[in-house]
């Protein structure tokens, strides 16, 4: 891990500024009868904040968060463990009851035989007894190194296989029966292996929440609507466009949020930060029925972003001029600027092609059917580079 060329301008942390009433953040009811603040502190982020993540999540518990994202992947779940253990210390909170905790299964623990003691692993370093939401964080098991390079790809890599993730979701139901968990959602899955997870499950077992990527140039407005059609809360993650994102995830396709003219010409019309144009926007959006994760390692910002969550701070014109209706006078901003490609998670078939992860165009029922379409595209594969002239370029 390094910490280079951090200021004082990127870590700030002032006690002396006053946070803001936990009960006045926007809830959100679950299928399962839960309320869940709808604003979550996430605890990724690029490098070199690792070293900072302990002390942000004390001044966000501070400041008033009281939803927390956390995840195996982001190795540091037990410095959150000790940030909310922190946080009880000094006052800020007077139990861990009074969090929302989400946390994820890795797509490395996905086996049947890996997933309770993936789950025991977060609990004991989390220091709790339950999570309030566990999300399956991607839909296969394809694992990559951490801090990988962009270009890293695991042969071993697979699509969606429902046969296999049933399996999955069978152990984390299994786990949620016995208390460790007290509702179950999922992370950057498709409506294809929604609808199929959706159908072979009940109200107990079913899916309460999708995270996935949205922001104002990533709207998935219609993945949405089909998944709150199926009874899930959606939460967005990178709300802000992520402007410190690691390299891997950096194309010269993309586009940045809070450089938008809408965004900008909104937050100096409203006297409001971009930040809170944009996280002020999920919030209202959809008749307010997500929610969003921000992260940030400054007071001024974190305070910001959660102060987002509480009240109105855009019209319903200036929330049109955002999200657009589809007409010619509206048509939004929406740029399907998907940040996370996900291309180091790509298996043989996808032939390199990163939207292959997300078009459902390769999702398969049982084992048996991928390894006939697998088959068949290695006969197919070989016949074609048998026969195919190739052009010198
Ligand atoms: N489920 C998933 O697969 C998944 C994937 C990605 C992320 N997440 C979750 O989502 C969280 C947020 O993602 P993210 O951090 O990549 O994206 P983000 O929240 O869109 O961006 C956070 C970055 O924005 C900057 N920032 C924060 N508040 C600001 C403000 N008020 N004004 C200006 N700049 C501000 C911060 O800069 P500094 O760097 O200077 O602090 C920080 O790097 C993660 O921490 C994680 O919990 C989940």
């Amino acid at each position: 891990m390094t910490t280079p060329n951090v200021s004082s301008e990127m870590v700030n942390f002032d006690t002396k500024v006053a946070g803001i009433d936990p009960q006045s953040v926007h809830q959100v009811k679950l299928a399962s009868g839960a309320l869940m603040p709808i604003a979550a502190f996430g605890t990724f982020h690029s490098d070199w904040a690792q070293a900072y993540m302990k002390d942000a999540t004390v001044e966000a518990i501070r400041l008033g968060w009281r939803h927390l994202d956390t995840a195996r992947a982001y190795e540091n779940e037990e410095v959150v463990g000790e940030a909310i253990r922190e946080a009880i210390r000094r006052g800020y909170l007077a139990s861990r009851d009074e969090l929302f905790i989400t946390a994820k299964l890795w797509n490395g623990h996905m086996r049947k035989q890996d997933v309770e003691p993936a789950l025991n692993s977060t609990l004991s370093a989390l220091g709790v007894e339950q999570v309030d939401m566990y999300l399956n964080h991607w839909p296969w098991p394809n694992v990559h190194t951490p801090g990988c390079a962009g270009d890293h790809r695991n042969p071993d890599a697979v699509p969606y296989i429902h046969e296999c993730f049933m399996e999955t979701w069978g152990e984390l139901v299994r786990l949620k029966k016995a208390g460790k968990i007290v509702a179950l959602g999922t992370s950057n899955h498709t409506e294809a292996d929604l609808k199929l997870l959706c159908r072979d499950t009940d109200g107990f077992s079913r899916p309460v929440l999708n995270q996935m990527e949205m922001h104002p140039l990533f709207q998935q407005t219609e993945l949405r609507r089909y998944m709150e059609s199926e009874g899930l809360v959606c939460t967005g993650y990178m709300s802000l466009g992520s402007p410190n994102r690691p390299g891997r995830d950096r194309f010269k396709e993309h586009r940045a949020d809070m450089l938008d003219p809408l965004i900008q010409a909104i937050a100096t019309n409203n006297g409001i930060s971009l930040a809170k144009v944009c996280l002020n926007w999920a919030y209202q959006r959809e008749n307010k029925a997500g929610g969003y994760v921000a992260m940030a390692t400054r007071t001024d910002w974190i305070l910001d972003n959660l102060s987002a969550a509480t009240q109105d701070f855009l019209t319903p014109e200036q929330m049109l001029s955002i999200s657009g209706d589809g007409s010619a006078l509206h048509p939004g901003i929406d740029a399907n600027n998907r940040l996370i490609w996900g291309q180091v998670f790509l298996w043989p078939e996808a032939l390199g092609d990163w939207r292959v992860l997300w078009n459902d165009s390769q999702v398969f029922e049982t084992r048996a059917a991928y390894a006939r379409f697998k088959q068949s595209f290695q006969d197919h594969y070989q016949v074609w580079q048998e026969t195919a002239v190739s052009v010198p370029h």
